[in-house]
């Protein structure tokens, strides 16, 4: 099996672990946590494109890593494009999940709750642009609620006031109140999912990016298996795709290729 490089500011990335464990149980996974850059929701562009490609690259080198996933939405609006570049292993960045919340919502009106400096990303204005033009979309920055998380998983009571004031800006605002569906735009959100369910008292879907990202693992994971696990031999053709239909087998063969091999799950 394949060697994963989970990789966020802190525990949040767990909420992406858990899922990607629940669907790959057996992929080796490594986590790191940049717990000396923490939180990372407000720190600068700059800052985050200067750090992050380097340390990434170091850790899938350090680790093995046949992926990496950065488990992070603020590192991956920031510089996903920048660690791709560097890295020579798939790389699966966590983005919000605006589109399905943008295709549940029956008010059209959505919020997305992520760090300060996610919600202020250019990549996040694209992602509303292209799949929630037809909604309301609010906005809310928290690096409150990253601590209230790291502090929950380390034993700590959540204080539930706290919870409901780092929320009250979006629900007892303009259209507050339309809400039916808020994007958990950071990975450190999830963790507190009971705690911001009970700190509303109107219906609302609570989304994340979780279990999209343990699929798109899978799909990486297990062609790279694939590729990886078997020995093809000589004057073989590997082909992207589920399926080798006979005029293609017939094309390689005539340029020696002999054997025709899919890599795609049918
Ligand atoms: N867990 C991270 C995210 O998804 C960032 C938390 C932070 O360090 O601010 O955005």
């Amino acid at each position: 099996m394949a060697q994963a490089l989970i990789f966020d500011s802190g525990v949040g990335g767990l909420s992406v672990a858990a899922e990607i464990r629940s669907r790959l149980p057996d992929l080796a996974m490594t986590y790191a946590a940049d717990d000396a850059f923490r939180p990372y929701g407000n720190k600068s562009e700059a800052q985050l494109k200067a750090r992050l490609p380097r340390l990434l690259w170091e850790l899938s080198e350090a680790v093995r890593a046949d992926i990496a996933v950065i488990a992070c939405n603020t590192a991956s609006t920031t510089a996903l494009s920048e660690i791709r570049a560097l890295l020579d292993i798939p790389v699966i960045g966590v983005v919000p999940a605006i589109k399905p919340a943008a295709a549940i919502s029956k008010t059209k009106t959505i919020a997305v709750l992520g760090t300060p400096g996610t919600v202020q990303r250019q990549y996040v204005d694209g992602l509303i642009e292209d799949f929630a033009s037809d909604c309301h979309v609010l906005l809310q920055g928290s690096v409150n609620l990253v601590d209230m998380a790291e502090a929950k998983l380390e034993g700590r009571p959540v204080d539930m006031k706290a919870v409901k004031a780092e929320l009250a800006p979006l629900f007892s605002g303009r259209r507050g109140a339309d809400i039916d569906a808020v994007v958990l735009a950071c990975t450190h959100f999830p963790l507190l999912r009971d705690e911001l369910k009970a700190s509303v008292t109107q219906s609302v879907q609570w989304i994340d990016s979780g279990e999209a990202i343990a699929k798109r693992a899978e799909d990486v994971v297990s062609r790279l298996t694939t590729l990886k696990g078997k020995n093809y031999g000589p004057d073989t053709a590997l082909l992207l795709a589920p399926a080798v239909s006979p005029e293609r087998q017939k094309t390689f063969a005539n340029f020696g290729f002999k054997r025709v091999v899919p890599l795609m799950p049918a």
